[in-house]
C-alpha cells in the first residue's frame, strides 16, 4: 500500500524491517530518510574511511578477496586474539545460522523479546525453541538465576543470552555472565551474543570473550557491522575454544568474506582513537537523547546500554500509526516492535543519534500527540508532511486515517 510517497507495505511483512536502500527505491524522489532503525554507529567511519574507500573502490570492487583465514588472521592481530579461538564470517547472522546447523540438536533457550534470529533460525530448522519471557515490570532485565532455573526446568540442550540484550539494551556484568555459563558446563553449547558490547559504557571490559576461549562449551559472537557502522559489508565473528571456533571456521566457504571487509580490517588499527572517540559520543547521545524523550509525556524509556533505546508509548497510542506518521511526514524511520515475540505494537526501538536528529524526532512526537488529541491537523503543521499528504481526507471526526488502523496487519508472529 503506497501512502504519499512512501511504500508502507514494505514495513509490514516479515519479522524484520525493510532495508533503507528499499524504501529510498518506494520513495523515488532522493528525499533523505534520517534513520532511527537500523541500529548503526552513525559516527564511525570517519568521512577520512569513507574517501579511502571510495578511492580504493575500483580494485576493491573488480578483485577477489583473499580468503576468510587470511583475513580472520588480520583481524585477530589488530585485535589481539588467538587466530585458532576465531571464526569469521559474513554478518553474526551467518554464525547464527552454522551454530544451529552445526551445534544445535534438539532445543536451546532464549529469553524474548530478542534478536529475531534466535528464535527464528532454529524455529526453521526443526528445533525446540524454550522461550524464557522477559518482564515489562522488571524493565526487561534478564535475572541470570532465575533463567538457570528455566533452562534445568525445560532440559535445554543449548542457551543464548544477548548482552545487552536487543531491542531493549539491557546488560548485565561480566562476573554475572562467567557466573552463569559455569553454572551450564554440561550444556552442549552456551551463547554470549556480543554483537552490541562495544557500546557499553557500565563497565570497562565487558567481554567475556577472552573467557569462552579456554571454557569446554561457550561461544562469544561479534557483530562487526554495528560498532564499525559498517551493517552492508556484512562481517563478524565468533570466539570460542578451537575445537568450536575451528569446527565451525571449517564449514565456511573459503571465500566468504568479501573485499571491503577485508579492506576495512586492515584499515580499522589506523583509525583506533577516531573508533574509541566515536564510542564516547554515541555514549554521550544516548544521555541526551534519554532525556529529550522525557519532553514525551506518558513517554516511558527503557535503561539501555545498547546503541538504542526502547520505548513505551502513552496509552491511547499505536506504534503502528506512529510509525506511518513518522516516516510520511517527517521522514523519520523507527522500528516498532509488535513483530517482535515478547512485546506490542505499544512499543518502539529508537538508534541513539545525534542531538538535532533527536530533536526532530521529538517533534514529530509531539505533533504526533496533538493530533491524536484533535489539536491539529497532521498536514498543517509547520515543517510536516515532507512526504506528501495522505490519500485519504482528514475528517474531524476521522483523525486516524492511517493504514494501521484501517485494517491492515500490525504485528506478525514475531
Ligand atoms: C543481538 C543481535 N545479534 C546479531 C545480530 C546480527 O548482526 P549482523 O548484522 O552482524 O548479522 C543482530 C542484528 O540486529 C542482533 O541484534
Amino acid at each position: 500500500m503506497r501512502h504519499g510517497n512512501v511504500d508502507l507495505g514494505l514495513l509490514r511483512t516479515g519479522a524484520h524491517s525493510p532495508s533503507v536502500f528499499a524504501l529510498n527505491r518506494s520513495m523515488g524522489d532522493g528525499t533523505p530518510i534520517v534513520d532511527f532503525c537500523i541500529p548503526c554507529n552513525p559516527y564511525f567511519p570517519t568521512p577520512d574511511m569513507f574517501a579511502a574507500l571510495a578511492q580504493n573502490l575500483e580494485s576493491i570492487l573488480k578483485y577477489y578477496p583473499s580468503d576468510s583465514a587470511e583475513i580472520t588472521n588480520k583481524l585477530c592481530g589488530v585485535l589481539g586474539l588467538h587466530q585458532k579461538t576465531v571464526a569469521m564470517a559474513n554478518g553474526s547472522t551467518e554464525l547464527i545460522t552454522w551454530l544451529d546447523h552445526l551445534m544445535i540438536k534438539e532445543s536451546v533457550a532464549i529469553p524474548i523479546p530478542t534478536f529475531g534470529r534466535w528464535t527464528d533460525q532454529p524455529l526453521e530448522t526443526g528445533k525446540r525453541v524454550d522461550m524464557f519471557p522477559l518482564q515489562e515490570a522488571d524493565g526487561y532485565a534478564l535475572d541470570l538465576e532465575e533463567y538457570v532455573a528455566f533452562i534445568r526446568s525445560r532440559g535445554s540442550r543449548v542457551a543464548v543470552i544477548c548482552n545487552p540484550n536487543n531491542p531493549d539494551g539491557g546488560f548485565l556484568p561480566r562476573r554475572e555472565v562467567l557466573r552463569f555459563v559455569d553454572a551450564l558446563t554440561d550444556l552442549d553449547l552456551v551463547v554470549v551474543d556480543e554483537s552490541f558490547i562495544d557500546f557499553v559504557e557500565a563497565e570497562r571490559q565487558p567481554s567475556i570473550a577472552p573467557d569462552a576461549a579456554i571454557r569446554p562449551n561457550v561461544v562469544v559472537l561479534k557483530s562487526l557491522g554495528k560498532n564499525f557502522g559498517l551493517h552492508g559489508i556484512r562481517f563478524g565473528y565468533l570466539v570460542a575454544n578451537p575445537q568450536i571456533a575451528g569446527k565451525i571456521a571449517k564449514t565456511l566457504p573459503k571465500w566468504n568474506l568479501n573485499s571491503l571487509a577485508e579492506t576495512v580490517v586492515h584499515m580499522i588499527q589506523d583509525y583506533e582513537s577516531e573508533y574509541r572517540e566515536s564510542l564516547r559520543l554515541l555514549a554521550r547521545d544516548r544521555y541526551q537523547m534519554a532525556d529529550e524523550l522525557g519532553r514525551v509525556p506518558g513517554l516511558t524509556v527503557f535503561p539501555s546500554q545498547g546503541n538504542f533505546l526502547l520505548v513505551k508509548l502513552p496509552p491511547g497510542w499505536s506504534g503502528v500509526d506512529l510509525r506511518d506518521y513518522l516516516l510520511t511526514r517527517r521522514g523519520l524511520f523507527v522500528r516498532e516492535c509488535g513483530n517482535k515475540l515478547g512485546m506490542t505494537s505499544q512499543f518502539l526501538r529508537f538508534v541513539v543519534r545525534p542531538q538535532q536528529d533527536v530533536r526532530l524526532l521529538v517533534e514529530g512526537m509531539l505533533a504526533y500527540g496533538r493530533y491524536l488529541h484533535g489539536e491539529s491537523s497532521p498536514s498543517l503543521s509547520a515543517g510536516d508532511d515532507r512526504y506528501g499528504t495522505p490519500s485519504t481526507a482528514l475528517e474531524p471526526d476521522n483523525l486516524i486515517p492511517y493504514p494501521g488502523r484501517r485494517g491492515l496487519a500490525t504485528a506478525t508472529a514475531n
